[in-house]
């Protein structure tokens, strides 16, 4: 499902500050090597990304899902001077080109990152968060939110990535087990009242959730 006019996405990009030349650099190596290059945030859910951190200055992030580093990067650049993000990605191959990219940036020493099962790891951290961008595998969304909102600060931030997921979670009986996922997060997000939430229509839907 085409879920946002091409004509608008390419306006709003056209009007939108340009991705600096690492994040253009990483997004053009996904899509030229990668064979699920889609899932790469890219320019303008990137900028959102980068425009809301640097609202809410983090001390704290943590990502789950790094994939090839372009939203961590966008991420970090709202930290504060003394700021961390923590990122973490399941396969060994995608940690390794990020690495390679986290290297070359000017937020080398402000990024962590984990490589293994984000379930395993997140229950290891001991450390609060300011904002946690949830954008690994959808089955695992409600685990991670139940074993992060611990772990955020009060007026913390939860960003959750897909919660469209291409239209196909939208629907009363969505068919596929990762659309099947995402319509239950919905569902339980929506239902809890220790939360404000709202769902950006960017891309394939972006849940804001902050902790009261
Ligand atoms: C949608 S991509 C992340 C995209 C990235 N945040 C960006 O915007 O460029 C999801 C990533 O989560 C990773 N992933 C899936 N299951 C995971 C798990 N259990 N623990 C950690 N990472 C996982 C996948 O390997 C994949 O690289």
């Amino acid at each position: 499902m085409e879920l946002i006019n091409p004509l608008v996405q390419e306006y709003a990009e056209r009007f939108s500050s340009p991705e600096d030349a690492l994040l253009k650099e990483i997004a053009d190596f996904t899509y030229k090597n990668h064979s699920e290059s889609q899932m790469l945030s890219g320019h303008l859910q990137g900028k959102f990304l980068e425009m809301a951190s640097t609202m809410i200055r983090p001390r704290r992030i943590l990502e789950i899902g790094t994939f090839t580093g372009y939203s961590a990067l966008c991420l970090a650049k709202g930290l504060t001077d003394d700021g961390l993000l923590q990122t973490i990605e399941l396969r060994e191959a995608d940690a390794a080109i990020a690495r390679g990219f986290f290297d070359r940036s000017v937020y080398k020493e402000k990024i962590v990152l984990h490589t293994g099962d984000a379930k395993k790891i997140v229950s290891e951290l001991d450390e609060m968060f300011d904002l946690v961008f949830i954008d690994a595998d959808k089955p695992g969304y409600i685990e991670y939110f139940n074993l992060v909102f611990p772990k955020l600060e009060k007026n913390g931030f939860i960003f959750a990535d897909n919660i469209f997921f291409h239209g196909e979670a939208i629907v009363a009986e969505p068919k596929g087990k990762n659309a099947k996922a995402i319509k239950d997060f919905n569902e339980f997000i929506n239902n809890r009242i220790d939360i404000e939430k709202m769902i950006l229509t960017l891309r394939d839907g972006l849940y804001l959730i902050r902790k009261k």
